[in-house]
């Protein structure tokens, strides 16, 4: 990634600028075209009713993936102390110096640590976020020199959440081999061995209309587990080809099905584009986990899944890795192209 100016620390020093290189394109559309009425339509799974096999449960989890490519999971056991605890500390970690927190700089040829994650021309435009990205599991791949012993006890925090996660991650994939006509444990163990955690700090702009927090992109990964503050606006999904906001409900993970399961689906479920909108006045912080195989794991279209109305595969079988390191080239910008045609 190059080197780029820290946007947290660029507002504190001149609130009332953007510079240029954040301003976006307004061919794209406007940011705030309200399409909050749908945000409702947006599935809520109960995630203990699904995973003891719930028919109409797992009926709404196949819609889910086919239609919006996102839900919402509540019921999901994991202790409310531990999405507090994890907000807790990075809201503090985040209100460090820079100095303090430059100390988990991401190396210049690491996608881990604290900055600006795909970077890869000067004429790209910025996101208006910095982030702390960690790889949580499997756990001999932490490198524990980037992970902040500020606030005290983060460490542990990171590593209770992530734990968590990985329990909603495992009851969810479950599921979605369930819905895919094979064993509950078919996903296991290959498709969600690496998780990683990107904690985003999106500063308040003057001009949130001219900059995206995060611009629109796919997710490389099998699910991604969002948590999102209450009451702090930012995530938008594209669905029908309007960008609907996905409104924060209490104590609710957002998922999203990542391109991973789109190919191994044939195409059935869908990783759906998604973008982050700056605020006027507040800050945000979101925490995405994203759940995805080891490098050398092979994706393609599931053979069970090929019958009469859709005979061939529609993706190429590709190397994890280098599906990844290809999508973080093109600065996961846009939908990836994985088609055939
Ligand atoms: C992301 O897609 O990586 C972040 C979305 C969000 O901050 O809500
Ligand atoms: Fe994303």
């Amino acid at each position: 990634s190059l080197p780029v100016p820290n946007v947290q620390e660029m507002v504190k020093n001149d609130p009332l600028h953007v510079p240029e290189r954040y301003v976006r394109n307004q061919e794209d559309g406007p940011l705030m075209n309200d399409m909050s009425h749908l945000s409702s339509e947006i599935p809520v799974i109960d995630l203990a009713l699904l995973s003891a096999g719930d028919i109409e449960e797992l009926k709404k989890l196949d819609l889910a993936c086919k239609e919006w490519g996102f839900f919402q999971v509540v019921n999901h056991g994991v202790a409310k102390e531990v999405f507090q605890n994890m907000k807790n500390a990075a809201s503090e970690f985040f209100e460090l110096p820079l100095q303090e927190k430059n100390k988990y700089a991401m190396p210049a040829d690491d996608i881990q640590g604290y900055g600006h994650a795909y970077v890869v021309s000067e004429e790209q435009i910025l996101d208006w976020s910095d982030a702390l990205i960690l790889v949580v599991y499997p756990t001999q791949y932490r490198k524990f020199k980037l992970w902040p012993i500020t606030p005290e006890g983060f460490k542990k925090t990171i590593d209770a959440y992530s734990k968590g996660v990985k329990s909603v991650g495992e009851k969810i994939l479950r599921s979605v081999s369930t819905i895919m006509g094979m064993d509950e444990d078919a996903f296991l163990g290959l498709y969600n061995d690496l998780q990683a955690l990107r904690v985003n700090y999106y500063p308040a702009c003057c001009r949130p209309d001219d900059v995206l927090g995060i611009s629109p992109h796919s997710d490389t990964s099998t699910i991604t587990i969002l948590m999102q503050e209450e009451d702090i606006k930012g995530l938008q999904i594209k669905h029908n080809g309007f960008w609907v906001p996905v409104k924060p409900v209490t104590d609710a993970l957002v998922v999203n099905v990542g391109d991973v399961i789109e190919i191994l689906s044939n195409g059935k479920y869908k990783s759906i584009e998604h973008r982050a909108v700056a605020n006027e006045n507040k800050a945000r912080i979101s925490y995405v986990s994203f759940i995805c195989p080891r490098d050398d794991v092979g994706v393609e279209p599931l053979e069970h899944l090929l019958d009469s109305k859709k005979p061939q595969k529609m993706y190429k079988k590709v190397r994890f890795g280098d599906y990844l390191r290809s999508a973080m080239k093109r600065k996961m910008d846009g939908k990836a192209h994985t088609e055939m045609r």
